[in-house]
């Protein structure tokens, strides 16, 4: 069967965002710098020459281990769920041709009609929980897999229901000081990993934890 996994940058005190970033400040990202404390996140994988050809971002980039990581992870997904905080940010700031290429179930409360965008990206809007989400999300994945794309509050509720089985986590040198948390509002019994892969390079330690 596929498998589920999260896949995330996580600052080094365990946010996921910074402080400040929402949607009310989403035009000012001087406000509490969080726009600064965003790019240190994500410096590293808009430096992976894959990510660069698929965000269209220009030529050039890493190759190596890192590189051949994350054009690994893309290949392997095939549907993506994220919360609707996540898709708000991403409603306004990803590029037409959405960076998924596959279904996207969105968590919300909110009743809308499927987001069809050029390149194979639809945002199916869920609101029957995170299992149907699930449900459909393994439907439409067939024989590849599903990541759990974020934010902090929808992991949350995967690891809750022990779905998660795999976890990897971009370990980042930056440290926010606040922001969203990862590991919060879990609940016994606690989910348990054990380590499968550490690969380190100058920007993140890329951790990978395997459920027991
Ligand atoms: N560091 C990383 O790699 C990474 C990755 C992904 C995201 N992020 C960041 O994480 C932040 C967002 O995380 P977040 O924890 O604040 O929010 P989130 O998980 O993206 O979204 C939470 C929202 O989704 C909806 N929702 C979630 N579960 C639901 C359910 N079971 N039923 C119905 N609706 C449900 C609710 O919104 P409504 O009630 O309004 O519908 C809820 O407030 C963003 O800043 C994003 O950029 C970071």
């Amino acid at each position: 069967m596929s498998k589920v996994f999260v896949n995330i940058s996580l600052s080094l005190d365990g946010f996921m965002a910074p402080e400040g970033m929402d949607m009310a400040h989403f035009s000012d990202p001087t406000y509490k710098n969080w726009g600064a404390k965003w790019g240190a996140l994500m410096a590293w994988a808009l430096s992976q020459q894959y990510l660069r050809e698929k965000l269209k971002l220009g030529t050039g980039g890493e190759t190596g281990p890192v590189n051949d990581m994350v054009r690994h992870t893309f290949e392997r997904t095939g549907a993506h769920i994220m919360g609707k905080r996540m898709f708000e940010g991403g409603e306004r700031g990803w590029p037409e041709e959405a960076p998924f290429h596959t279904p996207v179930y969105v968590l919300t409360h909110e009743r809308r009609n499927p987001w069809v965008r050029p390149g194979g990206t639809t945002f199916y809007f869920v609101n029957d929980g995170p299992e149907q989400a699930l449900a459909l999300a393994r439907e439409a994945a067939g024989e590849r897999d599903i990541r759990i794309s974020g934010g902090a509050n929808v992991i949350q509720q995967y690891l809750n229901l022990g779905l998660v089985d795999e976890l990897e986590i971009a370990l980042i040198p930056v440290i926010f000081g606040g922001g969203r948390r990862l590991f919060e509002n879990l609940h016994e019994p606690l989910p348990q990993f054990r380590i499968d892969r550490v690969l380190a390079s100058p920007t993140a330690t890329h951790l990978r934890y395997v459920r027991l």
